[in-house]
């Protein structure tokens, strides 16, 4: 049975496409222009741009989650403009291009980390609020699972990356609990692992009366969110894959053509931001953006998993 979602959460089976107004504006699809949506995820974006870009126009997609892939098919058949899908990883997106003959694209569009889809289903393992099995596997058919990370990493090699991917201040005492415990039995659920956590960070609850402290509650869930954040960057090699992502990026665009990024994480936002500047400076893109584009209020308050987002463009150079 479908568990009811919160109060002003994303309800279950949707996902709302976050700064699509933003995403518009910036990449501004035209009748028949071409665009790359990175992550197509459940075509919120995808299908905002198939729309614009007319019956002349084309967008190729790509995720590496099949699942997504099936059920977005079916949205953007609606749209009734020609559109190609791709299975596979965004950093590997010109062969998709080439197969098709297009040697350049008016604008590309990355809404990385995962879909509502991927975070409500339990058996993903991407939440630590819904048991299920510690896979976070976007593409199910390769890779190592989080629970493979999880039980052989060394104690050193968690506490590197509990603390520089995921900024995490308990990170050493949250590693060696996890390798203590993990000895007596092997750690293979989302509950397990989120049990472990919290019995052991944060050090410090701060009981702050003043009204902006997080609650007792949010201070013990933000170390789980942390872990699992990393666990799921480091399973599908996400900072990897970004950074080919951007390495490519240029000289698949038409000059003038547009590049969006969305981030939900510090170190992603940081990638984007280094590559679009040393991009600018090279002459490669002739602008970016000065700041990364947050969402409105209103759209935090309606989608609260927007709440992180950063959007940052860059425009490739005319010459
Ligand atoms: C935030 S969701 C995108 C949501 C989408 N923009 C929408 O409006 O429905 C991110 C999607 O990117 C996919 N993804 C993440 N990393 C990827 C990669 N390296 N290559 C291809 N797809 C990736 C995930 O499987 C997920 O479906």
């Amino acid at each position: 049975m479908k568990r009811p979602y919160k109060k002003r959460s994303t309800p279950e089976g949707e996902h709302r496409p976050v700064l699509i107004q933003e995403v518009l504006e910036v990449l501004n699809p035209a009748e028949g222009g071409i665009f790359v949506d990175c992550t197509l995820g459940m075509a919120g974006h995808s299908r905002a741009i198939l729309e614009r870009v007319g019956p002349t126009g084309q967008l190729i997609a790509c995720d590496l989650d099949l699942e997504n892939l099936t059920r977005a098919k079916e949205k953007l058949e609606q749209v009734g403009n020609p559109f190609h899908l791709h299975h596979g990883n965004f950093a590997g997106f010109p062969t998709p291009m080439g197969e098709l003959g297009i040697a350049a694209v008016d604008g590309l569009l990355a809404d990385l980390g995962m879909s509502s889809m991927q975070v409500d289903d339990p058996d993903r393992g991407f939440s630590h609020m819904r048991e299920g099995p510690l896979d976070m596997r976007m593409d199910r058919e390769r890779g190592k699972t989080a629970a493979d990370l999880i039980n052989t990493m060394t104690v050193e090699e968690m506490t590197e990356y509990f603390s520089k991917v995921g900024d995490e201040p308990d990170a050493e005492i949250i590693a060696k609990t996890i390798a203590k415990v993990r000895k007596g039995l092997p750690i293979t659920t989302t509950r397990q692992l989120s049990l472990i956590i919290r019995t052991v960070a944060p050090k410090t609850i701060n009981y702050s009366p003043l009204p902006k402290q997080p609650t007792e509650r949010q201070q013990r869930i933000r170390p789980v969110a942390r872990v699992f954040q990393t666990l799921r960057i480091l399973v599908n090699r996400e900072l990897a894959n970004l950074q080919e992502l951007l390495r490519v990026i240029p000289w698949c665009l038409k000059p003038g053509g547009k590049i969006a990024i969305i981030s939900f994480h510090s170190g992603e936002d940081r990638l984007v931001k280094a590559s679009f500047r040393d991009g600018k400076r090279l002459g490669i893109y002739s602008e970016t953006s000065k700041k990364p584009i947050r969402p409105q209020f209103q759209e935090r308050i309606e989608n609260p998993r927007s709440r992180s987002a950063k959007m940052r463009w860059a425009v490739r150079s005319e010459g």
